[in-house]
C-alpha cells in the first residue's frame, strides 16, 4: 500500500521552458524510477519561479511545459502524485512559519542564494529569492518526506531542512519527519559542454554548452559534437585532468548504461571525434522519442490540467494535515466554525 511505502518528494522550477540534460540525469529520472517504490510527490515550483522576474504568459505555459515533459519522462500520474505549487497555498503558509525559525545569517549562507543574486545584483535581488530555500523546507516538510531525489546543487537546501525541521521539533515537540537527501552519484552534477567546469544550468552565461531536452534534435546533436575536450588524445575517465571528456563518458554511461571502464575500452585508440559522434547519436535517441511524448501531452492540455488538478487535491489533503498540527504547535488561536 502506497501509505506503507516510505515518502519521497522534490520540485522542479517551471521557468526555462525545456528541462535540460542535468535536470533529467540529476533529477527526473530518479523521481521515475521512485515513483514504483515510494510513495513520490512531485511538484511544479511556481512559487520559486518568480523569485525572479518572469512574464505572466510565458509562467503559465512553462508550468504546463514542464508537466508534459515529467510526463513526457515517464512519470505516471497514477502510480505518484504530480501537482503545481500554488495550487497547494500550505506551501507559503508554512513557509512563512519557516522564515520565522531561520536566522537571517543562516539564510545568508545559501550558496544558490548567493551565486543567483550575485547575477542579479542588489538592486534586483528580491527577498523572495533570499527566502526560497526556506520555501524548500516547507516544501519538503509538508509531505513528511524520509528523502529528496535532487542533483548535488541543492544539498545545502537539505541540510537546512533538516536544520529546521529538529529546531522546530526541538522547540514545539515531534511534528516533522526529518528528511534525507537521495543524491546518485554518478549524476550528481552533469557539466555544460563547453565549460566544463560549471555544472550545466539554465542560467549558463551561453546556450552552446547547455542541452536542451526540447531543443531540435539536430541543434542537441552539433552541440555534442562540438563539446570541449583537451589537446590530449586519450579517451579516459579523469574528472580532474579530463574534465570536458570525463563528462561526455558519464553522460554516455547515464544514458546507456555502459560503465565507463567499458566506454574507455570501446574507444581505446580512436579519437575524441568518434566518442562525440556516438554520444549525439545516443542524446538524439533518447531526446527523440522523449519530444514526442511530451508534444502528446502538450496537445491536450485538458488532460494535462486535470492530472495536476487531481494532484493538487491529493497534495492538499496531506499538506493540510501537517499544517494544522504545525498551527496548533505554535500557538495560532483556531479560527471558530
Ligand atoms: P531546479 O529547478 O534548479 O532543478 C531541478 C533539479 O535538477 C537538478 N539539476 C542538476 N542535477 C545534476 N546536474 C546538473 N547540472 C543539474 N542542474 C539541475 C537540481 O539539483 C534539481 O534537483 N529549488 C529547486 C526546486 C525545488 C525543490 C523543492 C527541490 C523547490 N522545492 C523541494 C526539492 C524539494 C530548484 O531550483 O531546482
Amino acid at each position: 500500500m502506497a501509505s506503507e511505502r516510505s515518502r519521497v518528494l522534490s520540485g522542479i522550477q517551471p521557468s526555462a521552458g525545456s528541462f535540460h540534460l542535468g535536470n533529467y540525469l540529476g533529477a527526473v529520472r530518479q523521481w521515475v524510477a521512485l515513483q514504483d517504490t515510494h510513495d513520490a510527490f512531485y511538484m511544479l515550483a511556481d512559487l520559486h519561479a518568480i523569485t525572479v522576474p518572469q512574464a505572466p504568459a510565458d509562467l503559465r505555459a512553462n508550468t504546463r511545459l514542464a508537466a508534459a515533459q515529467i510526463l513526457g519522462a515517464g512519470l505516471d500520474p497514477e502510480r505518484c502524485t504530480l501537482f503545481v505549487q500554488s495550487h497547494v497555498p500550505e506551501h507559503a503558509e508554512l513557509g512563512w512559519v519557516m522564515n520565522c525559525l531561520t536566522g537571517f545569517g543562516e539564510a545568508a549562507r545559501m550558496t544558490q542564494f548567493k551565486d543567483k543574486s550575485a547575477k542579479q545584483g542588489t538592486e534586483g535581488t528580491s527577498v523572495g529569492l533570499f527566502t526560497y530555500p526556506v520555501l524548500q523546507v516547507a516544501d519538503i516538510l509538508l509531505y513528511q518526506a524520509h528523502q529528496v531525489p535532487v542533483g548535488e546543487d541543492q544539498r545545502q537546501h537539505i541540510e537546512l531542512t533538516r536544520d529546521l525541521a529538529e529546531r522546530f521539533n526541538g522547540r514545539y515537540g515531534e511534528t516533522f519527519t526529518v528528511p534525507d537527501a537521495y543524491i546518485l552519484k554518478e549524476t550528481a552534477k552533469i557539466y555544460d559542454l563547453q565549460e566544463p567546469a560549471n555544472k550545466m544550468s539554465k542560467s549558463a552565461s551561453s546556450v552552446k554548452g547547455l542541452i536542451n531536452l526540447m531543443d531540435e534534435p539536430k541543434v542537441t546533436a552539433k552541440k555534442v559534437k562540438s563539446a570541449v575536450t583537451d589537446t590530449d588524445t586519450v579517451v579516459r575517465y579523469d574528472p580532474v585532468g579530463k574534465p570536458g571528456v570525463s563528462n561526455l563518458l558519464g553522460i554516455y554511461s547515464n544514458l546507456t548504461g555502459a560503465s565507463i571502464a567499458e566506454l574507455e575500452q570501446k574507444y581505446d585508440g580512436k579519437m575524441y571525434g568518434a566518442l562525440k559522434t556516438d554520444l549525439a547519436e545516443v542524446v538524439v535517441d533518447f531526446v527523440t522519442p522523449f519530444r514526442a511524448r511530451t508534444q502528446e501531452y502538450l496537445d491536450d492540455p485538458e488532460t494535462l490540467d486535470s492530472i495536476l488538478a487531481k494532484g493538487a487535491e491529493k497534495a492538499r489533503t496531506v499538506a493540510a494535515e501537517t499544517l494544522a498540527q504545525v498551527y496548533d504547535k505554535v500557538g495560532f488561536l483556531p479560527a471558530k466554525r
